[in-house]
């Protein structure tokens, strides 16, 4: 991997270096940057061919059709799975709820809903709510005190009346990794439905649905190079068979009557109303983009800058890293804090140096209580970063606490 040549692939960082700064972004877990590449496949479609997907006989109507089926088609080769086991979405978040929306009927009072403390709230609120609704038994699964999920907890809690367990792959927080094929055969002992949010590892490392055997997995465009406003909610065939929508309108119907209403095969079904058709288009043009590099050298690349910030950090006085410090138990994501400084004001002051990094609780309460803080600085690494936006972030965070303890 050439990240010096990646980096230029990315407009906006000829865009936002300033004075002779480079602008160093450190917070692709929130939201990545987009290649030129994806760009132009979107402003393509906008400029020359802008159809809506349910119009169809006209040329740039079927040409819109094509270009939108491909997209899914790429997302599908990308996940292992059919074309017809993905549905777009808007993102992790309308993908996670309107899951639990349809699941709604397979859950009585007294059915347990399983989650982790580790969850990003997207991951957590969905799946509490259901339970409220139903009657089930919310449960948050404990972590270990380095803010790891252990799966023997999990075997340890899971039961016959476990309808559902919910994990993150990988943490938004620390970034640690999941043994995700683990649940997954925990879940199917239990006979469990187990959901997946794959927001934090399907932009930075294989995956395989048919190898984690997950019933549903959830991820955004925009974490991985894609725009806004788009996402995919991945469903077993067996399971989106046989599972009713929980969103009606246009474009998912077979028959409507006065009396009722039957649906469009799967994924139709699903996608009601006009999808983002721009979005699944400059989605399937990031997934091209980073096929090309592959996910397997991403994540070594992303673990590698992380581990090196984890560990210069951890030697730093004053630092606390969080997580799990071994290189291979997380993805490239380092949350730390610093002594006697508010995590908002580190983060202003490397801002003052063009580095931008996410500070406060990340949408994710339940880990930070388990720490007993309110917030952390996370830096979150991509291809486009480099050894010298580390070094950049090391200097950074050293004249932030030299400017507080002055
Ligand atoms: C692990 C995880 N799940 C869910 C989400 C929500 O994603 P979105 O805001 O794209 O819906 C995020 C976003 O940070 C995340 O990191």
């Amino acid at each position: 991997m050439n990240e010096t040549e990646i980096k230029k692939d990315f407009p906006i960082f000829k865009a936002q270096s300033r004075d002779g700064a480079p602008f160093t972004f450190l917070d692709s877990a929130a939201t990545s940057q987009m290649p030129q590449v994806v760009i132009d496949s979107m402003l393509e479609f906008y400029s020359t061919y802008k159809a809506n997907v349910h119009s169809g006989i006209y040329s740039i109507g079927v040409r819109a059709v094509e270009a939108y089926e491909g997209a899914r088609r790429k997302v599908a080769m990308f996940l292992g799975a059919h074309s017809n086991e993905v549905i777009f979405t808007s993102g992790t978040t309308a993908s996670l709820n309107m899951l639990a929306r349809m699941l709604e009927v397979r859950i009585s009072a007294g059915d347990e809903i399983m989650v982790s403390a580790m969850e990003h709230h997207s991951n957590f609120i969905p799946w509490q709510e259901l339970a409220k609704r139903t009657g089930a038994v919310f449960t948050v699964l404990p972590l270990e005190k380095d803010g790891t999920l252990s799966a023997g907890t999990i075997r340890a809690m899971a039961g016959p009346r476990t309808k559902i367990i919910a994990v993150t792959h990988v943490s938004h927080a620390t970034g640690s990794v999941n043994d995700v094929r683990e649940i997954s055969s925990i879940a199917r002992g239990v006979g469990a439905f187990f959901v997946l949010d794959a927001a934090q590892s399907a932009p930075h490392m294989p995956i395989d649905v048919q190898k984690i055997d997950c019933d549903f997995l959830a991820f955004s465009g925009q974490k991985m190079l894609g725009p806004t406003g788009i996402g995919i909610l991945y469903g077993k065939e067996k399971h989106l068979r046989e599972i009713a929508p929980a969103v009606f309108g246009g474009g998912m119907i077979r028959e409507v009557r006065t009396d009722s209403s039957t649906w469009a095969d799967m994924p139709q079904k699903f996608e009601a109303g006009t999808p983002h058709v721009a979005g699944a288009i400059g989605l399937g043009a990031a997934i091209s983009y980073i096929e090309v590099i592959g996910r397997a050298e991403l994540m070594a690349h992303e673990r590698n800058l992380a581990d090196m910030a984890r560990c210069a950090l951890t030697n730093m006085p004053g630092i606390h890293v969080y997580g799990p410090h071994n290189e291979h138990e997380t993805a490239g994501i380092v949350s730390f804090t610093v002594e006697g400084m508010h995590a908002h004001d580190v983060a202003e002051i490397l801002s003052r140096e063009n580095i931008a990094v996410r500070a406060g609780h990340h949408c994710a309460l339940p880990l930070m209580n388990h720490f007993g803080i309110s917030g952390t600085i996370r830096a979150s690494f991509y291809l486009y970063n480099t050894e010298k936006d580390v070094e950049r972030l090391l200097t950074g965070v050293k004249k932030a606490q030299g400017i507080f303890h002055a």
